[in-house]
């Protein structure tokens, strides 16, 4: 689906706000002169005003009176009172698609009172910000297939996305919004190794990045099982087999998965303070 909305409100135009708001416009899905976005600070507005041509607000309800996708992209803390600040100027036939970690439909639809609005819930990922991200999209009561196939398409012109159920966002937390963190810690193990062997560390910390880049594009391109791939670079009594045992040894693979799950669990309110 090629997404086209007519009036964009952003709220919290900060670095994922901008982030969203200038890839919307690039690529042809809301044009700048239809796109207001808020921000608390003055020296805020002028910036993002000035840099995207777009128009910039500190008033959040007169922001989404005329438009038709209201982006929610305000801090956890705020995010509530954003809403509630709101929620009289909104109206079944816009679109509500908050970004806000952790916060769910139900609480947003909480801070919607008696509006039936349609809520889109979006959990993105930092690599979003240089268009690699990877976003879940899930619905609220009110939202139907079009209105997650619009939240869909409009996480596309950062990354992937994909659409799935809420129950599944605290695994998404753990694994692909967390995730980022995991591998950055990959990627600087990979190049002391190089550094070990002596290479000059920005040329390891270069091939470290782009083997992981690599990698994971020949998992999504050619849809192999990454077993299969991995099976592939190890030959016999080849060098990779030594790795891989120096791996297997250290509890690589344990220790990911173990990392995924109490990431997971964190995000699911399930692990103490
Ligand atoms: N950063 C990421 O990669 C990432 C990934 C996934 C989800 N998220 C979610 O995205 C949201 C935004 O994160 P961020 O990193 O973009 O934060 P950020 O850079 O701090 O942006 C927040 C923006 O909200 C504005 N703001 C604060 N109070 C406001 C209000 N009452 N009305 C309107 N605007 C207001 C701020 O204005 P001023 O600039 O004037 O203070 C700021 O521009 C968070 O809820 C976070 O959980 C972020």
């Amino acid at each position: 689906m090629q997404a086209k909305i007519e009036r964009l409100a952003v709220l919290g135009a900060g670095k994922m706000g901008v982030t969203l708001l200038s890839a919307l416009s690039a690529s042809g899905v809301v044009d700048p002169k239809n796109i207001v976005a808020t921000a608390r600070h003055e020296s805020r507005r002028a910036s993002v005003g000035a840099k995207y041509g777009v128009a910039t607000s500190r008033d959040n309800r007169q922001a989404v009176e005329s438009a038709d996708v209201v982006l929610l992209c305000v801090k956890p803390q705020t995010a509530g009172q954003v809403v509630e600040e709101v929620r009289e100027h909104l109206s079944p036939q816009q679109v509500l698609l908050s970004i806000v970690a952790g916060l769910t439909t139900e609480q947003i639809e909480e801070h919607l009172g008696d509006r039936e609005v349609p809520v889109v819930r979006a959990m993105p990922n930092t690599p979003s910000r240089i268009g690699q991200g990877m976003t879940a999209v899930c619905g609220g009561r009110y939202a139907n297939e079009n209105h997650l196939e619009l939240g869909r398409a409009i996480f596309s012109q950062i990354g992937r996305s994909l659409i799935l159920e809420e129950r599944y966002f605290d695994a998404v937390t753990g694994l692909s919004a967390s995730g980022p963190a995991f591998l950055y810690i990959v990627i600087e193990a990979l190049a002391e190794g190089g550094v070990k062997m002596g290479l000059p560390r920005q040329v390891a910390t270069e091939l470290a990045a782009q083997t992981c880049l690599g990698a994971g594009h020949m998992v999504l391109e050619t849809g192999d099982h990454p077993a299969l791939l991995k099976d592939e670079v190890t030959t016999p009594a080849g060098c990779t087999m030594d790795g891989i045992l120096a791996l297997e040894t250290g509890g690589l693979r344990v220790t990911l998965i173990n990392a995924v799950v109490q990431a997971g669990r964190r995000a699911a309110g399930l692990v103490d303070e």
